[in-house]
């Protein structure tokens, strides 16, 4: 069988912005170094970064302890993810959150045992980091700064800022992929990922007016501003949308809510490995590291990328 590649060439270029053909991605990176081919590995790997991510996230927001107190052999001796925290959650979403942190532990495994993995990246997941989102998000300081694990809506609207990148990028991996044994392992994740941002989405969704205390926002305002600042930073037009949208953009233009995020056919939006490290980075730059990563990230498209700098 014919082995296709989802090749990086490398360009000499001017802007920041890598250009996409297709199939073939133009990376910053010295003209030195010759072309690199991300094949089914590489590319699955991206999406381990993630994985990790969700991983400590829920666990912790859960149990108050992370990967290290379940199946650390799994970190393959990555650091401990730092500032993460037990969160103040109503006994349902406690239910949910648990339940959604070992699911993440089993796509690990199926990832880790498929292609292979690597050690855990450093991932900050530390009220400062979330602060800085929403105050990017919102276009101005929160007083006080926004705390992902004070209360139930609040780490819903944190989680909000998860699973849905993970999401977009598996539908976006799976028609690079060549091997059935690695696009019947994204087709798993993507259903378990998606489900797990419907749920999200759902009980922000029956939230969706509330005020988010002490802030002048309702729940679906900040789901919007997430929404608007990650399309800003994938820089790749409008793929992401918040609870309530304009008709034109619901449902066969029929509705303004909007619980699913998805495009004129009400197909998933889909991302490419840069715009998804641009935005889990925070920089809007896919080789410069920050937000949840602060090292960037592992595999080889993210070192290739970092490599760029
Ligand atoms: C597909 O990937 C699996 C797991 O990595 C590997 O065992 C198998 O040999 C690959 N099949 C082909 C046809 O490359
Ligand atoms: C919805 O509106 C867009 C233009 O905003 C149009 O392109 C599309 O065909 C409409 N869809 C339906 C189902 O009417």
């Amino acid at each position: 069988m014919a082995t296709r590649y989802y090749s990086f060439v490398v360009a000499v270029h001017l802007t920041l912005m890598n250009i996409l053909f297709g199939m073939v991605v133009g990376a910053a990176a010295p003209a030195s170094r010759g072309p690199i081919e991300a094949n089914d590995k590489d590319l699955i790997q991206v999406a381990l970064n993630l994985e990790f991510l969700e991983t400590e996230f829920f666990l912790n927001g859960a149990l108050g302890r992370g990967l290290d107190s379940i199946e650390p052999e799994m970190a393959a001796g990555g650091p401990p993810p730092t500032g993460a925290s037990k969160a103040n959650l109503d006994h349902t979403t406690y239910r949910i959150i648990e339940e959604f942190g070992y699911q993440e532990i089993g796509h690990l495994r199926a990832i880790v045992t498929t292609v292979g993995g690597f050690a855990r990246p450093q991932i900050d997941l530390s009220r400062h980091n979330f602060a800085n989102i929403f105050d990017q998000a919102v276009g101005y300081k929160l007083t006080p700064p926004f705390d992902p694990y004070s209360n139930t809506v609040n780490y819903l609207l944190a989680s909000y800022v998860i699973p849905y990148v993970g999401l977009v990028g598996y539908v976006g991996t799976i028609p690079n992929l060549v091997n059935c044994t690695s696009r019947s392992l994204v087709a798993g994740l993507l259903g378990v990922e998606s489900g797990q941002d419907a749920v999200i989405r759902t009980l922000l969704y029956e939230r969706a007016d509330q005020i988010v205390v002490p802030y002048k926002m309702t729940v679906a305002e900040f789901t919007d501003r997430i929404s608007a600042l990650r399309n800003r930073l994938g820089m790749r037009g409008n793929k992401d949308e918040g609870l309530r949208v304009p008709r034109r953009l619901g449902a066969e233009n029929r509705t303004d809510s909007n619980i699913l995020s998805a495009n004129a056919n009400s197909l998933s939006y889909s991302r490419t490995p840069p715009e998804i490290l641009r935005i889990v980075y925070g920089t809007g730059s896919e080789n410069k590291p920050g937000g949840f990563f602060p090292n960037g990230g592992n595999g080889a498209v993210a070192k290739r990328f970092l490599a760029a700098l």
